[in-house]
C-alpha cells in the first residue's frame, strides 16, 4: 500500500546512474560541457534553432516574458485551464492577464473565444497568446497564428508536451519546440513531466530576427559570446 499512486515515479536506469556520476566528477557541478550538451541535444530534438536550459518551466516563462520587456501595457492571454505559471510569470512584471475559454471537448484554447477576446484588446497594448499543450494534447497553433497575425506574439507553454508532434504532409513530424508558429516554447522537466532531469527546464526558440524575439536578448550578443540573460538582471543569476 506503501508504493500505491506515487506523486511522481520516475524510472531511472544504471545508464542514468552512470551518467549521474560523470556528471559529479566531471569537474563543473553548474554549465560545463553537459548543460551544453543538453541544449544542443534538446534544440535538435525539437528541430528549434535554439534551446536554452534553466531551472524550472515558471523560470522559463519567466525570462520571456522579462526578454520581451512585459508590462502593464501588456495583454497576456492564457487559457483558463492551465497551471497558474502560465499567468503568473507575466503578472509579475504588471501584466494585464485575460483568461480564455476553453473548448469543452479538449481543455485547450478555444479558438473562437480567442477571437472575441484579440478584437477586445486596446490598440495601444501589446499582446502575448500563451498556448498551453495541455496533458502532451497540442492546441491548433496554426489557426491561433492566423488570428493574431502581426497583432501580437504566440508563447508556447509546452511544460506538458516535450515529445509530442504533429504529423505534417502525411509523413514529416512537427515537433512542438519547432517553434514554427511561435517565437518560443517552454518545457518543464519537472518529475511528473514526460521526461524529467530534476531541476532543470528550458525553452526553445527560433532563429532571432526582427520583431519582438526573445533570442534577440536571452542568447547571443554576437562577438561577445553567450550571454544569459538570467545573469545580466538583478535576482535572476
Ligand atoms: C502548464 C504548465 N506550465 C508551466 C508549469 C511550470 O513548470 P515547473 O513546475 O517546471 O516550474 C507547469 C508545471 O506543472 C505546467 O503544468
Amino acid at each position: 500500500m506503501k508504493n500505491f499512486l506515487h506523486y511522481a515515479q520516475p524510472s531511472i536506469d544504471n545508464e542514468d546512474k552512470k551518467n549521474i556520476e560523470r556528471a559529479l566528477f566531471s569537474g563543473t557541478l553548474t554549465a560545463g560541457d553537459y548543460l551544453e550538451s543538453f541544449e544542443d541535444k534538446l534544440s535538435k530534438c525539437c528541430r528549434s534553432k535554439y534551446a536554452i536550459a534553466c531551472s524550472s518551466g515558471t523560470m522559463a516563462l519567466h525570462l520571456l516574458a522579462l526578454a520581451l520587456d512585459v508590462d502593464k501595457n501588456t495583454t497576456v492571454i492564457v487559457p483558463s485551464i492551465t497551471f497558474m505559471a502560465s499567468a503568473n510569470a507575466f503578472k509579475i512584471l504588471g501584466a494585464n492577464i485575460v483568461l480564455c475559454d476553453v473548448d469543452e471537448t479538449s481543455g485547450l484554447l478555444s479558438i473562437s473565444a480567442l477571437s472575441r477576446i484579440i478584437s477586445k484588446v486596446p490598440k495601444y497594448n501589446k499582446i502575448i497568446v500563451v498556448v498551453v499543450h495541455l496533458g502532451g494534447r497540442l492546441v491548433e497553433i496554426k489557426k491561433v497564428k492566423e488570428l493574431v497575425k502581426n497583432k501580437g506574439v504566440i508563447i508556447e507553454d509546452a511544460c506538458h508536451a516535450f515529445g509530442s508532434y504533429r504529423i505534417q504532409n502525411s509523413l514529416e513530424k512537427d515537433f512542438v519546440g519547432s517553434c514554427k508558429y511561435s517565437i518560443a516554447s517552454t518545457f518543464s522537466f519537472h518529475p511528473t513531466k514526460t521526461i524529467t532531469s530534476a531541476p532543470i527546464s528550458a525553452s526553445t526558440i527560433p532563429q532571432k530576427g526582427p520583431g519582438p524575439n526573445p533570442a534577440n536578448s536571452i542568447i547571443f550578443i554576437p562577438d561577445n559570446g553567450p550571454i544569459r540573460l538570467t545573469s545580466q538582471r538583478l535576482k535572476f543569476n
